[in-house]
């Protein structure tokens, strides 16, 4: 390692609304949800990431506060931001040496973002102790971590579902032609299984337990090959106030989640009906590339597929692809310097 490379650490980080991953030398070393645990009565923070989700509904909330600083893939609170971006740099040690490095950062934001959120970010970063940093868009961080020739002049199209946002784009020549993004994905498919309870069985549930519902028995069609067992489902009763426990099958969800994945689907054939006729053309060929979280939910793949006559991809260890993306960007600044600002 050269004097001038110790000196100047570059990272990758993708800041998402339920994960933050942070590359380092092309290798991921912070993977936590973007929660920060604040003590009320000291207003100073305690945890971060992984130990303040854990705390999360489990305080009483005249002591702890939990808060998610960024919704909808956009920061909601600065300053809560500017505390997990700081902590997650602290987090990998390379800000650490006993001389300051000039640390040089290439941040993901998603493509629909405004220039105040985009402002809201870049800040959050300087005043996290960034030096230089640069934005890359998350459909084309995605793009470049799935491992599609983002510069050659094809159509692909990228579905990226995380927790905030559903972002559909279609990339050709190192840009995005055109694009979508909802604000439905995987925080909305938590809150429609809390509502579905609510409605269907009586029966209150936190938001961890929706999550893990989810995963256990989340599905976007009624009629799968691999069917899940039912899964126990722990809440309280909302006529006795007692706790209580219920088996939910995928059918269940299936039907629970059905409205927020066609809001999604129609934003994919929204975004289809605009793509130029020849880079159209090429998408029925490369088919659909799904990343992020949410594009894990059973039969998701399955669903999109049927309704564009589509192929549809998932991109290996989709949480990550963003940032993996962002990683191999900042990695070959010189080749991808024109797609990051
Ligand atoms: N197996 C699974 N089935 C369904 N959903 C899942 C699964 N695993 C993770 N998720 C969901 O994926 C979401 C997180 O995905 P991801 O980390 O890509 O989002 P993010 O990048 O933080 O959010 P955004 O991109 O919207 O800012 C969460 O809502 C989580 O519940
Ligand atoms: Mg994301």
């Amino acid at each position: 390692m050269g004097l001038l490379s110790f000196f100047n650490k570059e990272l990758a980080m993708d800041l998402g609304t339920a994960n933050s991953i942070v590359i380092y030398n092309g290798q991921v070393v912070i993977d936590e949800p973007s929660v920060v645990a604040l003590d009320k009565r000291t207003n100073k923070i305690i945890a971060v990431g992984m130990k303040a989700k854990e705390m999360e509904g489990r305080y009483s909330s005249d002591i702890l506060e939990t808060v998610r600083p960024l919704k909808n893939g956009v920061i909601a609170d600065f300053e809560m931001a500017q505390h997990l971006i700081r902590e997650l740099i602290g987090m990998t040690n390379v800000n650490r040496t006993i001389l300051p490095p000039s640390l040089r950062m290439v941040i993901c934001i998603p493509s629909g973002i405004t220039n105040v959120e985009e402002k809201a970010v870049r800040e959050s970063a300087q005043q996290a102790g960034a030096k230089e940093i640069r934005m890359i868009h998350e459909p084309m961080a995605a793009a470049i971590g799935i491992g599609i020739d983002v510069l050659k002049p094809e159509g692909h199209m990228i579905v990226d579902i995380g927790g905030g946002t559903a972002e559909i784009a279609v990339i050709s020549l190192g840009g995005i032609v055109c694009s979508n993004s909802v604000r439905v994905a995987g925080d909305a498919f938590n809150e429609n299984i809390m509502e579905y309870m609510r409605t269907n069985h009586s029966m209150v549930i936190g938001l961890r337990t929706a999550e893990e519902v989810k995963i256990n028995v989340g599905s976007a069609l009624s009629q799968l090959d691999n069917e899940p067992e039912d899964y126990c489902t722990l809440g309280r009763d909302l006529v006795t106030g007692l706790p209580k426990q219920i088996y939910i099958s995928y059918k269940e969800m299936a039907h629970a989640l059905g409205s927020s994945i066609t809001r999604i689907e129609q934003a994919i054939l929204d975004t289809l009906s605009a793509t130029p006729p020849e880079l159209a053309a090429d998408i029925f060929r490369t088919g659909i590339f799904l990343a992020g979280g949410g594009s894990q939910l059973r039969g998701l793949d399955k669903r999109i597929a049927a309704k564009t006559n589509l192929e549809v991809h998932i991109a290996d260890d989709p949480l990550r692809a963003v940032a993996r993306g962002t990683g191999i960007a900042l990695k070959n600044f010189d080749r991808f310097q024109f797609l990051i600002r």
